[in-house]
């Protein structure tokens, strides 16, 4: 699907960010030239797509849509049970109301802010065991959204009895969309039988994953994406998923496991919370839109072409000199805003900064993956400033065209070149509880 933009003038953009609280959440679509808010639920759909979309069957139970969407996630993962849900954070809300409780620990590598939301609004801890690596966003790694597997061990060692599960994010979002090793995921694996855990994959981006082990780790260079989607998923328990990233479509999402005990506990909140447990969250033709995505999705030249792009523009940065955590991730760029905003202090949130910054040059809409979206300490209600500070420039899936790629490095060089101009940062003036960045209220300082 092809969508006009439209340019506007920085006076304009000025005025639209001042109504928007400078929170770019805030702004309407039509404000934005290039958006690279998300990557979710922002791709286009293909013909083959749009094809099975006029085949949805919208029967209230037993839909045959659910039916071929089951058939399809057990094709991939291997997992027999399948809850469809309106989306990824829907997933986790129903999981974790049968399996999180008050006092809880659960483990993971940069659990992203729903999930460590529906973690810590039941009282729970979401223990962040990411290798240190991921936080040197200068050094090369292959795999910086690996789980460290002593920290992992430390916190079992501790709260093994207040473990309901281990949730490995794949790809790591908050850490720069940086994939998980195979062997890494081994290694949780180990761990987690050594204690007598299940797995959970928080697998929104699972296919980009697959495609980096393929790319990048000893052994899978000749197995196919789908062949590594299996191996990885046979290491796990279950999965959430935000069908809206690497299932390409608009709206969607499911838990898929292979337990039955874990299905019929989520199946109980499954009714009250999304809907009955054929839909969940769905119509039928976005269930079956959704079949044929995962199926497309789990193919190489598809992800070739898409990550292809992400690291066109990251070649762009290079050039010009512009920060990023290293390397490129699979879905996104994460500039590292403490790096080229080194005058603000960090209580005046940089990151936010430069977003902000990059909106009023160019009129392109990124988002802050730092210190507002770290949220406060549930206990202390300090802001968290032990995490990176990044601008994410999302890259919507089969949108846009190298040409944007270049608009947008070069907008941001234009910011990186006064880069020392910039002295102050925003102040909050409201802010929400919890996950506070979509709806936060800033105003500029100085
Ligand atoms: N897990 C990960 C790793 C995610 O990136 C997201 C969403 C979710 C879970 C929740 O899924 O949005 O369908 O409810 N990430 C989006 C983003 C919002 O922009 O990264 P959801």
């Amino acid at each position: 699907m092809v969508e006009p933009i439209r340019k506007s003038t920085r006076e304009e953009r000025e005025q639209w960010l001042k109504e928007a609280h400078y929170n770019l959440f805030q702004l309407k679509a039509d404000q934005v030239y290039i958006d690279c808010l998300t990557d979710s639920g922002t791709g286009a759909m293909s013909d083959r797509q749009w094809a099975a979309l006029m085949m949805g069957d919208e029967a209230y139970a037993g839909s045959r849509s659910f039916y071929d969407l089951k058939d399809t996630i057990n094709r991939i993962t291997g997992f027999d049970f399948v809850i469809p849900t309106h989306q990824g954070r829907a997933a986790e809300n129903v999981l974790f109301s049968a399996l999180v409780h008050e006092g809880d620990y659960v483990p993971g590598n940069s659990h992203f802010d729903t999930t460590k939301g529906h973690i810590e609004s039941r009282k729970a801890h979401a223990v962040d065991c990411t290798v240190d690596i991921a936080k040197d966003t200068q050094l090369e790694a292959p795999f910086k959204g690996n789980v460290d597997p002593e920290k992992l061990d430390k916190v079992l060692a501790e709260h093994a009895d207040k473990t309901p599960f281990i949730i490995v994010t794949i790809t790591n979002n908050t850490a720069g969309g940086q994939p998980v090793s195979m062997a890494n995921l081994k290694e949780v694996r180990k761990i987690a039988d050594k204690y007598g855990k299940r797995v959970i994959f928080d697998s929104a981006r699972f296919a980009e994953n697959a495609y980096f082990i393929k790319t990048r780790e000893e052994g899978y260079a000749d197995k196919s994406i789908k062949e590594i989607c299996r191996e990885m998923f046979d290491l796990a328990d279950a999965m959430t998923m935000s069908a809206k990233k690497d299932g390409i479509v608009n709206m969607g999402g499911f838990i898929a496991t292979r337990h039955d005990d874990w299905y019929e506990a989520a199946k109980k909140f499954c009714i009250p919370f999304e809907g009955y447990l054929t839909y969940g969250g769905m119509n039928g033709r976005d269930m079956a839109a959704l079949a044929v995505g995962l199926d497309e999705n789990t193919e190489f030249d598809n992800l070739y072409t898409r990550i292809h792009q992400v690291e066109y523009l990251a070649k762009k940065l290079d050039e010009y000199g512009v920060p990023y955590q290293r390397p490129a991730g699979g879905h996104a760029i994460f500039i590292d805003a403490s790096r080229v905003l080194t005058k603000v202090p960090k209580e005046e949130f940089p990151a936010q900064t430069l977003t902000i910054e990059l909106y009023k040059e160019a009129g392109i809409r990124g988002c802050e993956i730092g210190y507002i979206l770290a949220d406060r300490d549930p206990v202390t209600r300090e802001n968290r400033f032990g995490g990176l500070d990044f601008v994410r420039l999302a890259i919507a899936r089969r949108v846009y065209t190298d040409n944007h790629m270049n608009v947008i490095a070069a907008a941001l060089k234009n910011v990186f070149d006064r880069r020392d101009e910039i002295t102050r940062g925003v102040k909050i003036t409201w802010e929400a509880e919890l996950m506070r960045h979509f709806t936060v209220q800033l105003e500029p300082l100085g």
